[in-house]
Order: structure tokens, then sequence, then C-alpha cells
């Protein structure tokens, strides 16, 4: 009772907002907690999909899908578990679901998939010795996970599993952090887990750990567990929520670009829910979503973009609008967001920017006319057009501006892209415009 209450304290007191848990645990590491970085050697080769890639699919789905009230719903209404774990038999999803998933990610440009293969509530997709809490040991009588890896696999996509260290199933699940013999039994438990993960499901691209509450890295014992998941998946790559930098961050419902060559991932909902929440009309607009993954590939991240299936394994209409419109602009833009390089050139009203070499991108979001000028490019462009099509644009440039003219008056698409070859890597100083501008006259 008393470890109960102090748990539901504590994330009271953090509010309900995840992000707060999560940011613990992607804090860097402080003070004299000195950790070894695990796969460092062979890490630029790991990563090297995955740079490319760009935009990737995170599925959440569990019990609470049936719910339909978001993914937090057992804690947040205060479920009691033995009520909560009753809807592990009713859980039984159509046939092969993940076809779906996988040919919307298809046809949405994704390259990669994450799926919740066991999420806070406890229920595990995959099958395991450890508890009959899973789908092959109740109503649903099939291993999802598996199911799920063969539909990614055969849309050719690259596939891995997110799993939450964070459970509020298991009875030592809270205890941990306050019973050493508690924190044993649970910390077997979790890397058995991985273990099943890694060993029983082929070869796995994204091992996505999420919320380590209420153990640090050493109560986990995550260096062995990284050191684990590299033995059986050497070609495996690992976020950094088990409390260890792993080999991305990840930013949640932001964009937030890391410093230097360190990988970042941003991950977001489609609408305010990870989890199929039946009233949650807050869906983001195509284009929207178009601009956050413009935004992560100029500064060198990827996107994983969220759907959030109903518990049968259907995916929400919307979703699937929102990902067929955002595909049908990647077939048509896709040359300036994958592989692109990190871009310096970034201040617009009307426009955002990619770069690749000395080939700048001008994504117009608000389209004015018949011209687009950008200010302080700090380079010559030799000639431009609409990637889309069309004839060679018209550009005048002088010190502080370069102008696209002729351009159609109506925008040629939901955010038409201009293709500006410049001399040398596009790069941006507005400073020089504000200080050297010409001002006579004034
Ligand atoms: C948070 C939430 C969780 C979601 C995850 C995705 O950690 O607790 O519901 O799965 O973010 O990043």
């Amino acid at each position: 009772m008393e470890g109960k209450m102090s748990r539901r304290n504590c994330l009271a007191i953090m509010g309900t907002s995840t992000a707060a848990l999560t940011a613990a645990a992607a804090r860097p590491l402080q003070g004299n907690q000195q950790f070894e970085d695990i796969g460092a050697e062979t890490r630029a080769s790991r990563m090297k999909w995955w740079r490319e890639a760009r935009f990737g699919m995170f599925i959440h789905w569990g019990l609470y899908s049936m719910l339909g009230r978001h993914e937090w719903a057992m804690e947040n209404e205060g479920i009691p578990v033995k009520e909560y774990e009753q809807l592990a038999q009713q859980f039984k999803p159509k046939p092969f679901p993940a076809r779906d998933w996988a040919q919307l990610a298809k046809r949405a440009g994704m390259k990669y998939m994450v799926m919740t293969s066991k999420h806070h509530e406890g229920f595990c997709h995959f099958n395991t010795a450890s508890t009959s809490y899973c789908a092959p040991k109740q109503a649903a009588g099939r291993d999802l996970a598996k199911e799920y890896l063969q539909a990614a696999r055969d849309e050719g996509l690259r596939a891995g599993f997110y799993y939450s260290l964070m459970d509020w199933h298991h009875p030592d699940g809270a205890r941990c952090a306050t019973d050493e013999a508690a924190r044993r039994r649970f910390v077997d438990y979790i890397h058995g887990h991985v273990r099943e993960l890694c060993t029983n499901y082929g070869k796995l691209d994204v091992l996505w750990y999420d919320v380590s509450w209420p153990l640090d890295p050493k109560g986990w014992e995550s260096e062995r567990m990284n050191r684990m998941v590299f033995q059986l998946q050497p070609d495996i790559i690992v976020n950094n929520r088990n409390g260890l930098p792993g080999d991305f961050s990840t930013p949640e419902q932001t964009i937030r670009a890391e410093q230097g060559e360190r990988a970042w991932e941003s991950c977001m909902t489609m609408n305010e829910s990870w989890g199929y929440n039946v009233g949650d009309d807050a869906w983001k607009t195509p284009k929207q979503v178009i601009r956050n993954l413009i935004t992560c590939a100029r500064d060198g991240g990827n996107y994983l973009f969220n759907i959030g299936p109903k518990a049968d394994g259907s995916i929400p209409e919307e979703s699937v609008k929102i990902l067929s419109t955002v595909g049908e602009w990647l077939d048509k833009n896709g040359e300036a967001i994958y592989t692109a390089e990190r871009c310096q050139v970034r201040r617009s009203n009307i426009a955002n920017f990619t770069r690749k070499g000395n080939t700048l991108y001008v994504h117009v979001h608000f389209w004015p006319g018949e011209m687009v000028a950008v200010g302080g490019l700090k380079t010559k462009v030799k000639s431009a057009r609409l990637l889309a099509g069309g004839p060679p644009l018209k550009v005048v440039q002088d010190d502080f501006r370069v102008q696209f003219q002729g351009l159609p008056k109506q925008a040629p698409g939901l955010v038409p892209v201009i293709v500006a070859e410049c001399e040398s890597e596009p790069a941006q100083d507005m400073m020089l415009v504000r200080k050297d501008r010409p001002r006579e006259g004034v």
C-alpha cells in the first residue's frame, strides 16, 4: 500500500505529462556515474541506414486500445490491476492488421517501423516464458510481435521494438526501487524480455526503450542490458531511454536537434495521444506533418510519427488520410528529405530549408505568388527550378537577397520546393543584412 501510494504521488507531482519522466530518463549522466559507451566502435555503420531514413512509423497498440481513452488510462484513471488485466481476455485483433500498417508506412514514405512490444500496462504482444500476460497466451492466441515484424519485412521496411521498462502490472514494478529482492526479480524479468525479443524474432533494426522509472541505469543494470542486446543483435541501434546515451536521443513531441554528430529522432503523435483515443480529434494537418519532417531533415534528425490503431488493429481513418497525403508529397519531393545534410539556412517567414551538398531546397509552406525571396544567402545561386517539375526559374540576386521569379500564382502543391543549385555550400547571414543593407535616405 505504502509503495503504491508513494508511486502515485510521485507521478502526480511530476504531472501526468510523461515528458518529465522521459526527460529524466534522457538526461545526460552526471556526477560520478560513469558508464561505458557500449557499441561506440560500430555506431557509424550501424546507424547508416537510419541516418538516411528520416521518417519512421511509431505504433502504439495495446490493451488500452480497447478502452480508447489514451494509453495512460490505467494509471490516470486509477484502474486496479485485477480489473485492467481482464482486457487481455478480450483483446482479439483481426487477422494480420500489421499488413495495413506496413503498407501505409510504405505509402507514406516511411522507411522504418517501431511497435510497442510492451507498454507501461505490462501486456506483452510477444511470446514470453516469464508471464501469461502476453498475446499468445490470452484471447489473441497468437504472437502479434511476430506478425508485425513479418509485415514490415514484407514491405521492405526496417523494423524494431519499443519496450517499456516501467511496468504497472508487475508486482515488483514499483517496489523494486526500495526492496532489493524485488529489484533483483524485476530486473531479471525485464532483461529476460529484452533477451527474448532479441533472440526469437530474427534480425531487429531498433530497440526503443521507454520510461526507466523507478530505477536509475545502475539499478536497471543498463550496461549489462545493452551489452546483451549488441551481443544478440550486432547491427541493432538502441535509444537513450534506459538511462544510457545509446545511439540516439529521443526528443518527444518537440523538434530539438542535438549538437554535433549526435543522432536524434523526434517522436510525435498525430493527435494528442499515442494510443487510440476515440475522442481525440486534435489531428495535425498533413501540412504540419510535412513541415515537421522538413525541420527534422534540416537539422539532421529523424521523425518518428505515431499511429494508434484501434483494438482490432485497424488504423483510424484520419491517420490513413493524413499519411497518404504526406506520402504523395514525399513521392514528388523526397529528394529534398532523404539523405539531406544539416542545413544552416533557416530564416524565412514563408519557407523552411534543407540541403544536400551545394543544393539548397526552399520549402515554401506559405506560398506568396509569383516571387519567392530569401535574404542573407552567402553563396551565388547558379540556377533554380521547382522540384515537382517545370521550366527553370529566373534568379535575381544581389549581396543581400535572392529572388526566384516566374513562379505560378497558385501554390503548385501543398509545400512546393524550389531547388537552388549554389556555387558553394549554402549558408545564411542575417546580421549582414541587418547591418550592411544599404540605408540611403533613411
Ligand atoms: C512517453 C509516454 C508513452 C509513450 C512515449 C513515446 O514516454 O509515457 O505513453 O509511449 O512517451 O515516446
